[in-house]
């Protein structure tokens, strides 16, 4: 599986990524929504840099220009909560795309295990099309690996392109192991998982962080 790490080498995203992880500025909530979007443009630009392309040509008022464009829109498709401003992003980019979303809820259980569970799947029909899966925070993998299958009731992709901003090494290793075929495309890769599965030093609950604390 591929995995491409953009914030090996600074860049506009690992500013954002800085400004993401401090948790002063997080409680600006704007702008942790708009620095989520801001790296999801960002990291969707990197996935078009990998998607197939057409030779066309268009009219200047000077001329014909030979120009590549896109072969066929991709399909978003949204992780909930967190998964939406990052998401809106990533629309922002690919403005012609598809989109789907699908929940994928972590329900914490008292031996401190952390079971998730797909209760929500809006996405259109996605047999052999390119799908790219969102969610900032890869953890376990677990709400990937689930929401993957979810989206399989809905038909097969052609190709799986996996978003997120910070992923831990573990979450990494267990989708390269489970969807060896998926192209992975990350901001960061952090070493450590809390037992209550928390990305460390990851940036804390993006979803709280978006959009406030629930209801439990
Ligand atoms: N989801 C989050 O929002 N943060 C983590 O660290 C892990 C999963």
């Amino acid at each position: 599986m591929p995995v491409h790490v953009l914030g090996e080498h600074p860049s506009l995203l690992t500013q954002i990524l800085a400004e993401l992880r401090n948790q002063k500025l997080q409680k600006d909530r704007h702008r942790f929504r708009w620095n989520l979007k801001r790296a999801g443009f960002l990291l969707a630009y990197e996935i078009s840099r990998h998607l197939p392309y057409l030779q066309a040509e268009v009219t200047t008022p000077l001329g014909q220009a030979q120009v590549q464009v896109l072969a066929e829109p991709p399909v978003l498709v949204s992780i909930l909560r967190a998964g939406n401003p990052f998401m809106e992003g990533a629309m922002e980019a690919f403005d012609f795309a598809d989109v789907g979303f699908v929940a994928a809820r972590r329900t914490e259980l008292t031996n401190r295990e952390v079971q998730v569970e797909v209760d929500y799947l809006a996405v259109p029909p996605l047999e052999g099309r390119l799908v790219v899966l969102i969610d900032p925070m890869l953890a376990t993998g677990r709400s990937i690996l689930l929401s993957y299958e979810a989206l399989l009731l809905r038909g097969r992709p052609r190709q799986l392109y996996i978003m997120a901003l910070i992923a831990s090494e573990y979450g990494v290793s267990t989708v390269q192991k489970s969807l060896p075929h998926a192209h992975l495309y990350v901001g960061a890769v952090d070493k450590e998982l809390t037992a209550r599965a928390y990305i460390v030093p990851g940036l804390g609950d993006a979803g709280d962080l978006a959009y406030g604390p629930l209801h439990h």
